[in-house]
């Protein structure tokens, strides 16, 4: 990387002339018009050594200029008042680097020198209801978050935590023993075997949960029936257990499809329920901590805070019925991971408005020892996707829009875009273009912000869109098609003949740093901006330079090769993001 590169130089100037090595720290500048790099430490320097930064600033740059490779390596070193530095690489040094890094698969990128091992929980779809749009930002973002960390060379596992162990699961019980009455699950005194097909298929599941959860809303009797079934469920009643487990292999089935279909994986398919066995662990250490009182009828732990501006309040751990909640499984998840795999990080990617339930969650296990202090717990939050009206995104007549509908109108939309051409299949292309318009919008918005899905802007192919990526990635792979030949000879990158080729040079270099950045902050947008800056720059450097038609084989080979790097730099974004690439569109 440039900037550790010239990062290092200065250090060793400022050592040079007496001042502490780390206000040698340079950046890539905000003013490319000005120069390709900046470092303002002789502005901080001044306070430190009661100096004017000027002076400082001139003491380094003098030094730097009586080093024995500055006449090769800078084509610009100056000081600018009242104190910055200005520098900029000259043409050769910035080929030479490009070319030092040109057959290498991480373009440039290091991996992480000290691996962390982290568990992103993400999805979080829920058994026997339908996946609906709000499940696909958890999706989205997750995924792109797990393949960041994996490609920085940390060691990830990705659970999808299903929701596999709640109310819900009880009321479909009552529902289905009011429907079925007569199947031996409800029989407590039948001891098996039980039906190893369900009665039902998925359809008719997924039709079950609204009208029990009517009916529990509107029943009491009802609602009570289905605590206990709950209840009992957790309990492992036998029949129940069997009737649940057709619950799960249904829905999982359906689950895995969209899954797939959206091009997202996880390494573990975990759920709620898979934190059973390590509800009794975390409630005696609860209970030996003497953290657990009695609420309302319900045991809970206090997460308050004396700083806490708004009221959080206690975490309910089981109620009088013996049932445990959301907050319980959560805290037993947290056990279970921690003795799997004594994870640095536990990342969940949920909508923000669970927020204070993780604050409740995070408290209490870190407070009681639940979670050891290496472990970090980390919410990472997301805002909704709106529709044009403002509000979370509806069906036309204002239903839960399907995630498998929404991605069906989705493709339908890429169809009627894409032209019929030769070696284009339609259906394959319209899949990879509707993916990657629906990823790209969700990703280029900074998570935490709510978004107005607008079907016509994002599916453009112009602008920030997924399809102007992939229309910049296609165009690139039709030049190479044609000069297939040239590619196989060697070549070597030679001086930028332009500015856009420099910049696009630069560019390349500055993959790691965005990457970085993305990682840290937990933020794709940053690979989205970053991926999009470098598609304009390749647009704008095949405008400038007509690459077939160039007579000099050295410059003609060069371009191919920039262009190849190009590519390679492109996909490995794409690939972070989730998203595919058609090879013709
Ligand atoms: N199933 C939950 C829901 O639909 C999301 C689960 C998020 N993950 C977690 N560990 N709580 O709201």
């Amino acid at each position: 990387m440039l900037t550790a590169q010239l990062t290092k130089l200065m250090e060793a100037s400022f050592l040079a002339c007496g001042y502490d090595p780390t206000y040698g720290q340079v950046v890539t500048s905000a003013r490319q018009d000005l120069c390709q790099f900046q470092c303002n430490g002789a502005m901080s320097a001044a306070k430190a050594y009661k100096k004017a930064p000027f002076i400082i600033s001139d003491e380094v740059i003098n030094h730097l200029k009586s080093t024995e490779h500055f006449e090769n390596m800078f084509s610009l070193a100056e000081t600018v008042k009242p104190g910055f530095i200005n520098l900029s690489l000259s043409d050769q040094y910035l080929a030479d680097y490009i070319e030092s890094i040109s057959e290498d698969s991480r373009v440039g990128v290091e991996k992480a020198t000290d691996p962390e091992k982290i568990v992103i929980d993400y999805g979080g779809p829920n058994v026997a209801k339908p996946l609906h749009v709000g499940h696909l930002r958890p999706a989205i973002i997750g995924e792109s978050i797990k393949r960041l960390f994996k490609f920085l060379g940390h060691e990830v596992i990705g659970d999808v935590h299903l929701g596999d162990w709640g109310l819900q699961m009880g009321m479909i019980i009552v529902e289905v023993n009011r429907l079925y009455p007569d199947l031996p699950y409800f029989d407590p005194e039948y001891e098996g075997p039980y039906p190893t097909e369900p009665p039902f298929n998925f359809s008719d599941l997924e039709e079950i949960y609204p009208i029990a959860s009517n009916r529990c809303k509107e029943d009491p009797d009802y609602n009570e029936k289905a605590k206990k079934a709950t209840f009992d469920l957790q309990n492992g009643r036998p029949g129940y257990i069997a009737l649940w487990k057709h619950f799960v292999d249904l829905s999982v089935k359906d689950i895995l499809t969209i899954y797939n279909r959206l091009d997202v994986h996880f390494d573990l398919w975990y759920g709620e329920s898979d934190s059973n066995a390590y509800v009794p662990k975390i409630i005696n250490t609860l209970k030996s901590k003497g953290a657990l009182y009695e609420s309302d009828g319900a045991m809970v732990v206090d997460v308050t805070r004396p700083e806490d501006k708004k009221e959080i309040p206690p975490i309910i751990i089981y109620k009088s019925d013996g049932s445990i909640l959301y907050g319980t499984t959560d805290l037993a998840t947290i056990e279970q991971r921690v003795e799997d795999f004594d994870p640095d990080y536990i990342l969940y990617v949920v909508d923000s408005r669970q927020a204070n339930h993780f604050i409740q969650v995070f408290r209490c296990a870190s407070d009681h020892g639940i979670a050891p202090s290496k472990t970090s717990l980390e919410h990472i939050g997301f805002g909704t996707m709106n529709g044009k009206d403002g509000r979370p995104f509806k069906t036309r007549d204002g239903g839960i829009l399907k995630l498998a509908d929404f991605i069906d109108s989705i493709e339908a939309n890429a169809k009627e875009k894409i032209n019929d051409k030769e070696g284009v299949d339609i259906e394959t292309t319209a899949r990879i273009v509707g993916l990657a318009t629906l990823k790209y919008a969700d990703l280029s918005n900074y998570r935490m912000k709510d978004y107005v899905f607008d079907l016509d802007k994002f599916s453009s192919f112009e602008g920030k869109t997924g399809p102007y990526i992939l229309y910049t990635y296609v165009r690139i792979n039709n030049i190479m098609n044609k000069l297939r030949e040239e590619l196989f000879q060697p070549s070597t990158i030679v001086t930028p003949s332009s500015e856009v080729e420099r910049q696009l040079m630069l560019k390349i270099d500055n993959l790691e740093i965005a990457l970085t950045l993305a990682a840290k902050d937990r933020a794709p947008n940053i690979i989205c901006e970053y991926v999009y800056d470098l598609a304009t720059l390749a647009n704008g450097f095949y405008h400038a330079h007509h690459i077939i038609n160039e007579k000099d084989p050295i410059k003609r080979g060069s371009w191919m090769k920039l262009l190849q790097i190009t590519q390679k730099c492109l996909l490995l974004c794409l690939d972070l993001l989730g998203i595919q690439v058609p090879e013709k569109m």
